[in-house]
């Protein structure tokens, strides 16, 4: 594996202190990742819609120092000092910092916040991750300033996925690839890559509304899941089938079949899930709310002649997924039908979006 081109060379700028702020997307896969090798390489492709009104802003201060041997940074979340975060982020740098050696001659001081609310179930690693990767690049940029735009996000996604795997695909939209596969011109274990192939218009705005099932802690973190893959009697077919569904998928997304999208997606939501009932410690994060509302969503689409599936996460929450011309009765639907099925009825309408932006 050659990750040679991601290590830092030149440095041509003397900079004291510097500000920069990120905007960066979550994302949901269709092709799910699920089960990984160190450090961080998925054991099949995947492929996510970048999610445009769930993100994480970043903004990160970097005042000079000496060099110091661990990175020397503050967290606040939401404003609020946040502790409880810092072994992960700390984790993080200590991964990334033979490739951005200067992490160690700044005091960081991060300021991080979510546009969805704070414990919702949705998962901010991927945002999270990214946006820290952003801020840090644009510091790199100040330091060599001819990297290129395309060096620039490749360079975030590879240091996001050190962070989170899925945050690799959480830089550009609205189609992002990580992981090797032969039928994906550029993909790469490495980084995540926007999808290379012309999509048919019926995935142009596609809306993604996310069902707050439950918003508590996870009973299984997604680190204690990838890791049960190891010894999982399935896992081996399981990968095998992930990327032959991405194949699949990359010519549905070509052609616009729809029947054969939604087949696919639910499929995979439903084989995610069965690898973590089939995990041993075997372990449930659907919630009796997430499978009412997968038959509602069934009985819509049969008596509705309607394009509505819908996808999971490592979660109770359920993605409902449908095209935008569905979107008004669709709305009317999940408002006046899912709605009860969510905590205190609350869900979040989202879609497809581009990716990252500087503020
Ligand atoms: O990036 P992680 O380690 O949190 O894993 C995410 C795994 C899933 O969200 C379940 C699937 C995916 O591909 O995003």
């Amino acid at each position: 594996m050659n990750t040679s081109e991601f290590l830092f060379i030149t440095k041509d700028k003397a900079i004291d202190s510097a500000s920069f702020t990120w905007q960066t997307p979550s994302n949901i896969a269709l092709v799910k990742y699920w089960g990984k090798s160190d450090p961080q390489i998925p054991k099949n492709a995947s492929i996510s819609f970048t999610l445009n009104n769930c993100h994480t802003t970043t903004k990160i201060n970097f005042s000079k120092i000496n060099k110091v041997e661990k990175a020397d940074f503050e967290l606040y979340f939401e404003g609020k000092k946040k502790d409880d975060f810092k072994p992960k982020i700390a984790k993080f740098f200590e991964r990334i910092q033979e490739y951005c050696p200067y992490i160690l001659e700044y005091k960081m001081e991060i300021h991080s916040e979510n546009s969805f609310p704070h414990s919702s179930g949705i998962a901010s690693s991927a945002s999270g991750m990214s946006a820290i990767a952003m801020c840090l690049l644009s510091l790199e940029k100040e330091l060599s300033p001819e990297i290129t735009t395309e060096h620039f996000n490749k360079k975030a996604s590879f240091l996001a996925r050190l962070g989170s795997g899925s945050a690799s695909r959480s830089i550009e939209g609205p189609l992002v690839v990580w992981g090797e596969h032969p039928e994906i011109k550029g993909s790469s274990d490495l980084f995540g890559v926007k999808f290379p192939y012309k999509v048919h218009p019926i995935f142009e705005d596609y809306q993604d509304a996310i069902l707050l099932v439950d918003k508590g802690e996870k009973q299984v973190s997604s680190t204690v899941g990838h890791n049960l893959m190891h010894d999982h009697p399935y896992a081996e077919n399981r990968f095998k089938q992930a990327n032959e569904n991405l194949s699949k998928l990359s010519k549905i997304l070509q052609s616009g079949d729809m029947k054969q999208f939604i087949n696919l997606v639910e499929s995979e939501a439903l084989t995610l899930h069965a690898m973590m009932l089939t995990s041993n410690p075997y372990f449930i994060l659907m919630k009796p709310n997430t499978l009412e509302i997968i038959n509602q969503i069934w009985k819509y689409r049969e008596e509705n002649d309607s394009n509505i599936c819908f996808t999971l996460d490592a979660g109770a929450n359920v993605h409902v997924l449908y095209p935008a011309s569905e979107k008004e009765a669709i709305n009317q639907f999940i408002k006046n039908t899912l709605a009860a099925y969510c905590q205190k009825n609350q869900y979040i309408c989202d879609k497809s979006g581009y990716g990252a932006k500087i503020l």
